[in-house]
């Protein structure tokens, strides 16, 4: 059984010799996309002058406007193509208005989605959405193709299909696809080349990059150096390359740390809340890595801070841990502010200590999701793995991961 291996790259000094002609068409798929922009840009700067860049919406937004003038302004002629790449006719249609600008001879393979969801929360409707322009789009490409003479076939894969990404199962399969298509297109002696980006910063799918990925050591590529990376890869002789920013210093990880149940203990109860404060904006702040737990907002939504349905399980595991007490793992959705939060844990902290507790006798109404009439915790909760969990969480709040 053969399975692949990342290793680091080695300059292999196996360059292809190539440069961008004037005369011939170049096809980016996605190419009003963040990185299909960023692509045409790059070629134009390499000395292409034909564009054809593709995606279902022609009506562009006005920076979309702007950056095809620049490429204009730079000596291109750029036509936008309205096409579904998931359908074979879209594609026939693409590549016949490629032709019309010059022979068409590379394409850039970017057009994709993202449909993000614990696996038990995935159907097929969703798998197949994002399989459709990622995978369908190269299969057309590749096969309608055929006989043309093209200079490169580069596909816009991602690190989910080389070493996963939560909840993007349907999306690593997509581009699990798109990897494994151009090793076959080498292997029958056609060009091909499968890119498997790490998170662009700023722009595009990933410019949202989540603690959870930073924890993981994983860094941003900048623009500016995707497109340097871009140029240099596209001449290289390699079918299957990663671009994956490493950070040898990652966050640490999430672990409790402090024996909090101790802590509030023994304190006189009318200081317990402030202190239980305090630590949740540091714990808050460890996970979203933010820099001044201080200034975490006691009435935010944790979520509208960046929280995910994989970090809100950490923060449950580590207050359970630190407070040794039983918690829903709904908890962080039900309580989703740190004052909510904290006046509910406090008042859990009572009853298990023997304590009356108005608080929890009447709780405050803080149940602010948008439907908490749908919100019914299924009764094996409490011994539901964490995969179950989150397919949960996914299908009760399925926007929030
Ligand atoms: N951004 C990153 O950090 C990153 C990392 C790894 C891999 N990638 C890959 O790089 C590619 C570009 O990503 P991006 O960040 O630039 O995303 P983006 O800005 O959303 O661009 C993707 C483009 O694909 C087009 N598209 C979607 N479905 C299509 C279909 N059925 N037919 C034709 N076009 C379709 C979209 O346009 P319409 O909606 O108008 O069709 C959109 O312009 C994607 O394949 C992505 O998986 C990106």
């Amino acid at each position: 059984r053969f399975a692949a291996r990342l290793v680091p790259w080695q300059h292999q000094g196996e360059q292809v010799t190539m440069s961008l002609d004037p005369q011939a068409s170049y096809l980016i798929t996605g190419g009003v996309g963040a990185l299909g922009l960023q692509t045409a840009q790059q070629l134009v700067a390499d000395g292409a002058r034909r564009l054809v860049l593709s995606s279902r919406r022609t009506e562009l937004s006005a920076a979309q406007q702007q950056a095809v003038m620049e490429l204009e302004a730079a000596g291109a002629t750029v036509a936008v193509v309205g096409a579904d790449v998931g359908e074979a006719d879209a594609v026939q249609r693409l590549l016949a208005h490629c032709n019309a600008l010059g022979p068409l001879r590379g394409i850039v393979h970017a057009a994709g989605m993202i449909d993000d969801g614990v696996l038990a929360a995935q159907t097929p409707t969703r798998l197949a959405g994002v399989m459709r322009p990622k995978a369908e789009g190269a299969w057309h490409l590749h096969r309608l193709t055929t006989g043309y003479e093209l200079d490169f076939f580069i596909g816009f894969s991602s690190l989910a299909s080389a070493i996963g990404s939560s909840g993007q199962s349907n999306y690593a399969a997509a581009n699990g696809f798109l990897d494994g298509l151009l090793h076959a297109r080498r292997a029958q002696g056609l060009t091909g080349q499968s890119i498997n980006w790490g998170p662009w910063s700023a722009i595009g799918l990933a410019a949202h990059l989540t603690a959870t990925m930073q924890r993981q050591g994983i860094g941003m590529i900048s623009p500016a150096q995707g497109r340097a990376i871009f140029c240099y890869l596209m001449r290289q002789a390699t079918a299957h390359v990663a671009v994956l920013p490493l950070n040898p210093a990652p966050p640490a990880p999430l672990v409790p740390t402090a024996p909090l149940r101790n802590e509030l203990v023994q304190l006189p109860d009318a200081e317990r809340l402030s202190h239980l404060i305090r630590w949740l904006q540091r714990e808050v702040s460890r996970v979203l890595l933010l820099d001044r737990p201080e200034r975490v907002e006691l009435e935010q939504p944790l979520f509208d801070m960046g929280m995910d349905s994989l970090m809100a399980v950490d923060l449950r595991r580590i207050l359970s841990v630190d407070l040794k007490l039983s918690l829903h793992a709904t908890l962080i959705f039900e309580y989703p502010t740190i004052r909510s939060l904290a006046s509910w844990l406090l008042g859990q902290l009572r009853l298990s200590l023997g304590e009356t507790n108005e608080a929890t006798e009447n709780p405050p109404d803080v149940r602010v999701m948008a439907q908490p009439e749908a919100f019914v915790l299924p009764e094996a909760i409490d011994d539901a793995t964490d995969a179950e969990l989150l397919a949960f969480i996914d299908q009760e709040f399925g926007e929030v991961l």
